[in-house]
């Protein structure tokens, strides 16, 4: 069983993606740590993340089980910026099809599932997958949320800063040339503007258990 989750930053997918994947006993694969990666080895090598070339060598590089996927600074502002950045790189995204497509095929630990979330998810790298997901909100309400999980891990966080950086990722990953956001034709769209997370959590084990048959849902 495949699950495809999709949607714009700090939409509450990844969060999502956790409990999805524990209810239904599946590995999760969050995709947007892999463009991180790319994009904090590129800033580190003290190359631009525009760089075209040294950004596919980076991603190329990249291994299931290396360090740098479970480094805290991938979470970083900076890393997130640099990850749009090198995600809009065709040569990026065909390197890291093959890792994040393996993950879906054999899901690791022997999981009888995988879940994976991104932003061409159901899109491009499973197309074929059981169940799609596009979750979304508001821009103000997204800024919102990023700046509570800012403040809360005791980064300083300016509210404006945060909307136009949230507005420049959006705008960088829906209108890029490859593979850009947007929700599958056949996605259920779940919009979590006036939602909590356990609500979302309920809609979509609902739409999962539909979509696939599933006896996982309670
Ligand atoms: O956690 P948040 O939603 O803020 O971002 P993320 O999912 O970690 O993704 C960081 C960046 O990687 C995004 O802004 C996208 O540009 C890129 N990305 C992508 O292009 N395709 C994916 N499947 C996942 C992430």
């Amino acid at each position: 069983m495949v699950i495809a989750i999709d949607g714009p930053a700090a939409s509450g997918k990844g969060t999502l993606a956790r409990r999805i994947a524990a209810r239904f006993g599946c590995a999760h694969l969050d995709t947007g740590q892999l463009y991180r990666a790319v994009g904090m080895a590129v800033l580190r090598a003290d190359k631009d993340p525009a760089d075209a070339a040294f950004a596919a060598l980076a991603a190329r590089a990249l291994k299931p089980d290396d360090a740098i996927l479970a480094d805290p600074e991938l979470r970083s502002d900076g890393a997130a910026q640099a990850a749009s950045k090198v995600a809009a790189v065709p040569e990026v995204r065909r390197a890291l099809l093959d890792f994040q497509r393996s993950f879906a095929a054999r899901p690791p630990g022997g999981a009888a599932g995988a879940v994976l979330d991104g932003r061409d998810i159901g899109t491009v790298v499973c197309p074929d997958a059981d169940a799609k997901l596009y979750v979304t909100a508001s821009v103000e309400v997204r800024a919102q949320r990023r700046l509570k999980e800012l403040r809360e891990r005791g980064i300083p966080a300016i509210p404006d800063a945060v909307l136009e950086d949230m507005k420049a990722r959006d705008a960088r990953d829906s209108q890029r040339a490859v593979a850009p956001l947007k929700p599958a034709g056949d996605a259920f769209v779940l919009d979590t503007s006036a939602m909590t997370a356990d609500e979302a959590f309920e809609a979509a084990v609902a739409f999962i258990a539909s979509a696939t048959g599933s006896a996982a849902a309670r």
